[in-house]
């Protein structure tokens, strides 16, 4: 039985169907580079179950990193969190590690106005629910979802800016390892758009595992709960373009270390040539082509700190697990 939750629908770009839909296009007739399947698409009501059991498989490290991290941490990260924040957390899936931060500020008697944002309307409701409940009646934290991406949060928030920070200093969250699945350049342009607003902060969880054999056995789990996640994109792309342009059968998956990069990448691979007809086009897609699915980076301290300086903002405090090398990085301008 869910609790009842408030969610804000703030969605303008990026993730209704239709612009969805053309990303999905303009990036399988990309020529130029590597061609893509937008990430998001991993991410619909499937998808997040997909997510959730993949975090239950002892070797998907980040997930147990962090939370392990989190939990020994939370009222050390949350002392500077003054009372009055509005905490906005990005891509909050199913809020399990805000929540450990959410009792602590509880238990720091802090008043807290928390928004979980995310792109899938049932699981967010879900994870907010379970929220409610696991905070009981918490007279100093009240929680809300706002349905939309991460683009729809920032030019939300910049034109809004007045009405809702007047009186509150923000704290984005921005966890499980999120920030580093997009190219380099759109982080460092987030965080300059969300650390614009005077005393904001944001709480960034980034994975600097440098064990690679770790990371290779993470991001291909033997028991294929993340082949079977990438896979579930091929899927919803179906879904938006109408008809059944990718079948399972005709693609393999690869998910490779990029060591230069310090990227696990994730493709879609073609098993033999193939002829798609997209949008009216026809598509020749040769045996063992690629189709990048989803990246994921390693970031130790060193690049979380080339991050910052290219945002012009800085790291406060960090907090860093020993045994994975998984941190928590505290910044603000
Ligand atoms: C790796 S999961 C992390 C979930 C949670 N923060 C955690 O650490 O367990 C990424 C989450 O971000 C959401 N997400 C991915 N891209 C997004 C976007 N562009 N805008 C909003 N949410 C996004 C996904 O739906 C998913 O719930």
């Amino acid at each position: 039985m869910h609790q009842e939750v408030i969610i804000h629908d703030i969605r303008r770009h990026g993730c209704d169907p239709a612009d969805l839909r053309s990303e999905l296009v303009s990036g399988l007739l990309e020529t130029n580079s590597a061609k893509y399947i937008p990430s998001l698409l991993l991410w619909d009501e499937k998808g997040q179950g997909h997510f959730e059991a993949i975090t239950s498989s002892h070797d998907y490290y980040p997930y147990r990193a962090e939370l392990d991290l989190l939990n020994k941490e939370s009222e050390t990260i949350v002392e500077t969190v003054e009372s009055g924040t509005v905490i906005i957390e990005l891509g909050a899936g199913n809020c399990k590690k805000s929540g450990v931060l959410l009792q602590a500020l509880h238990r720091q008697k802090k008043s807290i106005a928390y928004f979980a944002l995310d792109v899938a309307a049932d699981s967010l409701n879900h994870s907010l629910s379970q929220m409610t409940r696991m905070l009981g009646n918490s007279k100093y934290i009240s929680c809300q979802g706002l349905l939309g991406s991460y683009e729809d949060c920032m030019s939300l928030l910049e034109e809004e800016e007045q009405r809702l920070f007047r009186n509150h200093r923000p704290l984005f969250l921005w966890l499980g390892n999120s920030i580093t699945n997009m190219a380099w350049e759109t982080s460092v342009n987030s965080l300059r758009r969300l650390l614009q607003y005077p005393k904001s902060q944001l709480l960034a969880s980034i994975d600097g595992n440098e064990n690679t054999e770790a990371i290779q056995l993470a991001y291909d789990l033997p028991d294929g709960k993340i082949r079977r996640f990438v896979r579930n994109g091929l899927n919803h792309a179906n879904r938006l373009l109408g008809e059944d342009v990718f079948s399972e059968s005709d693609w393999d998956f690869e998910s490779k270390f990029d060591a230069v990069a310090k990227e696990q990448r994730l493709y879609h691979v073609a098993k033999r040539d193939l002829s798609l007809k997209v949008d009216g086009n026809f598509l020749s897609i040769a045996k063992g082509e690629k189709i990048h699915a989803i990246t994921s980076a390693k970031w130790t301290a060193v690049e979380v700190d080339q991050l910052c300086a290219a945002a012009g903002v800085v790291v406060k405090s960090t907090w860093i697990d020993p045994f994975d090398n998984f941190g928590c990085y505290m910044l603000q301008r």
